[in-house]
């Protein structure tokens, strides 16, 4: 029997594969054959002289047809595979794993082998596993796509349903869709309990340790599952990694990178490289694991921001300005507060945030109140522009630092001292785009710092370039997994530190920056003179913030007819709107009696809206 190229130069690559007949299996250190890799790849499907006679030539042409599914989706869906995806859909291993590019045509392979295998292949159950619900919708639809092409393989379907995602055949097969736990913090209690034939996972390398799991218990319980693992590489050293390079667990690994698409060009290549970092590129589209997964910070930036200065040693310069960060925790981790300077002459008068003070409050009888009282201090002596706290723990202690505040208005702790729930969304505006983006805090704040970090405006004591330091946990800050939505959630042991001076670099730039000062306009804009000048794109126009008002009152009931001769315009709220106004005008502030307030609010009715 002739053996196909591609499982030649296999076999020859894989020393524990041995071919046994005209199957192969993988050899233990003992030389005997344990698990079964695959069948070798056969062009036709090859059929006793007995199975033979019981079919007329036609009927063996459609095996035939059925047998390839490369012949098969040409001619069902009209699809025609690429050079590296007729590799992939030839090859008869039971486990594959793909590393490929972005875009290379990764999920659309999946999707022409899971919906053959479900239409060739009786009473089997295929679950398709990614780790956002957008991809197995997106598996779905690609399915539906292809389903739509062909009148044959639609009219096998008994039940197409989306929620769950469910596709069943009249064979008795059917392929279900599920997202893996993880990430939604459900731990695939979806997949739990399922009996698979076939399992396909897109994204693999976006699970979770706990997803795999659950997939591994799967496999255990049926040796001879399929199992088709696809996914770019995140460069984590985790389970898709090993399915990846130990060849001991039987996978086989197709590894492209995106440049292998007919459609990839210079130009695309360009651009994604502008778009990317270095290290982005080379996993994305390379599809290389690249170095043992780096941190959030990475070691390269964090390098040339680390300099000889002593912490706590450096005076007020009246010419910087300042800010604290404070997180705030039980007393056995303490209370970590950081102060950072910006100062504008530092690095060559490009300007820098130095860390000037560090300091952590733990294991006293009194953490909060001692952590307050030390507040109060650093607030004195570095009279910062604003302090940022983590309100996630330190609630009480905000009220307590603001109560301080009101009785001593010296120390403008009231207007400085913020609360920063990281759970919240803030509002900024793109400076690029000038549009109002709502984003998460947490990420915002670490992007922000990131971003300081690569352009070189940090400055950091090598002092703290030690395990549990600044620069220590700075190294140490990873994303341990993603949400649902793909929101990254951060290492969230031995950051203390870090979340402080992060947070005192965020409050920096809230209080001070571009993308905030814009935001803060509005606000200005009431008390400023009528058509007052801020900048080029902004004219405040009192008449025009009333009439937006006036128009955002007014209720417009959807009744057929001619609109103009409803009364949408007139409604209480405008009327108290107009009230409003006309008292602000007038000296007289209060009502000193209700007639005195029904006789004003008649005088407005009675003149209209002429003001406006
Ligand atoms: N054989 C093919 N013939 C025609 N178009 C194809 C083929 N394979 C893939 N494509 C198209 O290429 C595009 C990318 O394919 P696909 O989404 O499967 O890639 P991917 O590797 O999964 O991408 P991503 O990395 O973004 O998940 C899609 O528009 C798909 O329809
Ligand atoms: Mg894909």
């Amino acid at each position: 029997m002739e053996i196909h190229p591609f499982c030649k130069e296999c076999l020859s690559k894989h020393k524990k594969w041995k071919l046994i007949k005209d199957k192969v299996f993988l050899i233990n250190n003992e030389g005997e054959p344990t698990i079964q890799i695959c069948n070798l790849i056969k062009d036709k499907i090859i059929l006793s002289e007995i199975d033979k006679e019981q079919f007329d030539e036609k009927e063996l042409g459609i095996i035939d047809l059925l047998y390839d599914p490369l012949k098969w989706a040409g001619v069902e869906f009209k699809w025609a595979a690429r050079w590296y995806q007729k590799t992939m859909l030839s090859c008869s291993a039971y486990r594959k794993v793909n590393r490929i590019g972005r875009r290379a045509g990764k999920t659309e392979t999946l999707c022409i082998k899971m919906i053959h295998y479900a239409y060739t292949t009786e009473n089997t159950t295929s679950l398709v596993i990614a780790p956002y619900k957008n991809q197995v919708a997106l598996v779905f639809d690609r399915l539906d796509v292809l389903l739509s092409e062909s009148q044959g393989v639609r009219a096998s379907i008994k039940r197409n349903t989306k929620n769950p995602y469910r596709i069943q055949f009249h064979n008795g097969s059917k392929i279900l869709g599920f997202t893996s736990g993880t990430r939604t913090g459900s731990k695939s209690t979806g997949i739990r309990g399922q009996d698979a034939h076939a399992i396909f996972i897109d994204e693999a390398d976006f699970l979770g340790e706990s997803d795999f799991e659950v997939i591994l218990a799967i496999l255990a319980s049926r040796p001879d599952c399929h199992l088709w693992a696809s996914s770019t590489p995140t460069g984590k050293r985790e389970m898709y990694w090993r399915w990846c390079t130990d060849s001991d667990l039987g996978f086989k690994e197709f590894y492209y990178p995106s440049s292998v698409s007919p459609f990839w060009t210079k130009e695309t290549e360009m651009l994604e490289k502008s778009m990317y970092s270095d290290q982005g590129y080379g996993h994305e589209f390379l599809a290389e694991f690249g170095e043992e997964a780096e941190g959030v910070f990475l070691n390269k930036y964090i390098d040339p921001c680390v300099r000889k200065y002593t912490i706590g040693k450096i005076a007020r310069n009246s010419k910087s300005m300042y800010t604290i960060g404070v997180d705030w925790n039980s007393s056995a981790i303490g209370t970590h507060i950081v102060v950072t300077e910006w100062n504008q002459e530092l690095n060559h008068g490009n300007g820098a945030f130095r860390a000037v003070e560090k300091v952590i409050i733990t294991q006293t009888e009194f953490t909060q109140t001692v952590a307050c009282e030390e507040i109060i201090r650093l607030n004195e002596k570095w009279d910062p522009v604003a302090i940022y706290v983590d309100q996630g723990f330190g609630y009480a202690q905000i009220e307590m630092l603001h109560k301080y505040g009101l009785s001593n208005p010296k120390t403008n702790l009231v207007q400085r001292v913020k609360g920063i729930n990281f759970g919240d969304r803030i509002e900024i505006r793109d400076p690029a785009t000038r549009k109002m983006v709502k984003k998460h805090v947490k990420p915002f704040m670490v992007n922000l710092c990131v971003k300081r970090v690569e352009d070189g405006n940090v400055i950091v004591p090598e002092s703290e370039d030690i395990k549990h330091g600044l620069v220590g946990q700075m190294r140490d800050y990873t994303v341990v997994r993603r949400t649902a939505v793909g929101q990254p959630i951060f290492r969230d042991e031995d950051d203390h530190t870090l979340i402080a001076w992060m947070l005192s670099i965020m409050a920096a730039t809230m209080e001070r920056s571009d993308m905030v000062r814009l935001n803060t306009v509005p606000h200005i804009a009431i008390g400023g003179k009528l058509g007052e000048k801020l900048d080029g794109n902004f004219v405040i126009d009192r008449k025009k913030i009333q009439k937006e008002k006036r128009e955002g009152s007014a209720i417009v009931p959807r009744w057929p007819g001619n609109p103009q001769n409803l009364f949408a315009k007139e409604t209480t709220l405008k009327t108290a709107l107009d009230f409003q106004t006309d008292r602000g005008r007038s000296k007289k502030k209060k009502s000193a009696t209700i007639g005195d307030l029904r006789r004003g609010r008649q005088r407005v009715g009675k003149r209209g809206r002429a003001d406006y």
